[in-house]
């Protein structure tokens, strides 16, 4: 349910701070085609308006707590004229941190249009149709017995497909385990899991078009940019935007990776009728290493 002017259940104080703010329709990219929706609270996470406002139930909660990785889903990011893709944990993500990106979720992969077969790659006799090769590695080597987990899995392996297998390189076991490591299984066992991650750059090959994917980013991007400001989910670009607007809202919550922030949601049940968020900061993104400091 979409919180509203009459359903919002959110306390009085909060519901008038977040009504004098302008919540901008979150927009994102799905199946190629742009999704808007309004009147997302800032503070509501992905995996929230995935589950229960669009009603895709396929992506999974576990822990609500970024432990388990059930809720993997996978933006993809134009920047410096690429796709940038990541597995991420949608439980503890809040959805407008995905604006203006293009999602990925479970049930997508075999949905979407802009994933296609790379080259004259006919499916192969013994392959389920239809199927992306992180799905079908999985039927292929048993990696799934209740299932639970599976759709967590899938989406880190469609991650790793895209940032590995097509760009030619291999994936090692040393690899598979390190990218798998944010999910967890119950029951499977992680063995046929790994054997899947290998076997998918077996099969015959699919990729996301990404110069039309990026064509569709654009014109999304553009479509934005005539939209009056997001003042409840503020996320500048760049340091001097980013400092103004910590001037100008001193009391909105700051968020970056979110990893705490998010719990403070989905355990602590705290709301936030503004944010702040410093992702989008390009000079907030670089790691340096000095002989004194990890800046
Ligand atoms: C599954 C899981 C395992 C974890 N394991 C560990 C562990 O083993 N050890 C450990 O120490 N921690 C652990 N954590 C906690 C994790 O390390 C922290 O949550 C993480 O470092 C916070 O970074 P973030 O970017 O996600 O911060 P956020 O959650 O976005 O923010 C955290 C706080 O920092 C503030 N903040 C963020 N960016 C800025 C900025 N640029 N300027 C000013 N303030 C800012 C926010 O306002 C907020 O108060 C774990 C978390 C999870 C989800
Ligand atoms: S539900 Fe467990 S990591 Fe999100
Ligand atoms: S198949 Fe049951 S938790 Fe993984």
């Amino acid at each position: 349910m979409h919180c509203t002017p009459t359903t919002c259940l959110r306390s009085p104080r909060i519901d008038v701070a977040f009504f004098h703010m302008t919540t901008r329709p979150l927009q994102f990219l799905r199946r190629g085609q742009p999704v808007a929706l309004g009147n997302v609270p800032p503070d509501r996470t992905l995996l929230q308006v995935l589950r229960e406002d669009l009603g895709c139930t396929g992506t999974k909660e576990g822990c609500g707590e970024g432990d388990c990785g059930a809720c993997t889903v996978v933006p993809g990011e134009a920047r410096d004229g690429k796709v940038h893709y990541s597995a991420v944990n949608s439980c503890i993500r809040l959805a407008h941190s995905i604006d203006g990106m293009a999602l990925w979720t479970v049930e997508d992969l075999s949905e979407d249009p802009l994933i296609q077969p790379v080259g004259n790659n006919p499916p192969a006799l013994h392959q389920t149709t239809h199927l992306h090769p992180a799905q079908e590695a999985m039927v292929q080597c048993h990696g799934s017995q209740c299932g639970f987990c599976t759709p967590g899995f899938v989406m880190s392996l469609f991650g790793m497909y895209q940032n590995h297998v097509c760009c030619g390189q291999p994936i090692t076991r040393a690899l598979a385990q390190e990218e798998l490591s944010g999910n967890l299984c119950r029951c499977t066992g992680y063995r046929p899991i790994l054997d899947a991650a290998q076997h998918m750059a077996t099969l015959p090959a699919v990729a996301v078009n990404e110069p039309q994917l990026l064509q569709k980013l654009e014109l999304l991007a553009l479509y934005s940019k005539g939209l009056e400001a997001n003042s409840s989910y503020i996320s500048p670009a760049t340091l001097p935007a980013l400092l103004a607007a910590r001037a100008a809202h001193p009391h909105a919550q700051v968020v970056a990776g979110c990893t705490d922030v998010g719990l403070w949601v989905t355990k602590l049940h705290k709301q936030y009728a503004q944010i702040l968020d410093v992702t989008r900061v390009t000079a907030l993104r670089t790691v340096d290493a000095t002989p004194q400091h990890i800046r």
